[in-house]
């Protein structure tokens, strides 16, 4: 009993240790959005991605977006901003991001880690 307790208690440490790594990692992955996209709210070429899990697609407040971005019955959350990064113009048809993707899977899956982190 002792013993599986404090195995679920490792497993638990390592896995938030892992997530941890994941968020570092997207940190560093998001220097390519950070031309565009700042994380405190203000809005640059792109909108600020503050807050960005959770949030609908094309609301954030102060942001000119195209119309593809505005009228896209999208909610931002791990699942749909994996789906983004990995074809924008596949889930968003027409929206302007001058930005093709990022292939690498597990790139990807760290800066999803990072941008849902943002709060
Ligand atoms: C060259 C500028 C540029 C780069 C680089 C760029 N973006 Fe964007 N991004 C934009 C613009 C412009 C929009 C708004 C598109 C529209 O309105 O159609 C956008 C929109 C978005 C949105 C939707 C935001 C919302 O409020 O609905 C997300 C999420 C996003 N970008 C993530 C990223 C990430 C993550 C990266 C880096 C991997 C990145 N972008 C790189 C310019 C850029």
């Amino acid at each position: 009993m002792k013993k599986s307790l404090l195995g679920v208690a490792s497993a638990i440490a390592l896995s938030s240790s892992a997530m941890a790594q994941d968020i570092a990692a997207g940190k560093v992955a998001f220097n390519q959005c950070v031309a565009c996209h700042s994380v405190d709210g203000n809005n640059g070429a792109g909108p600020s991605l503050k807050g960005i899990d959770g949030r609908k697609a094309g609301s954030f407040p102060g942001f000119r977006y195209s119309r593809a971005m505005k009228s896209a019955s999208v909610n931002w959350n791990t699942q749909t901003l994996d789906t983004y990064l990995t074809d924008p113009q596949k889930l968003v048809p027409g929206n302007v991001m001058p930005f093709s993707g990022v292939a690498d899977a597990k790139q990807r899956a760290d800066l999803v880690a990072y941008l849902s982190s943002l709060k």
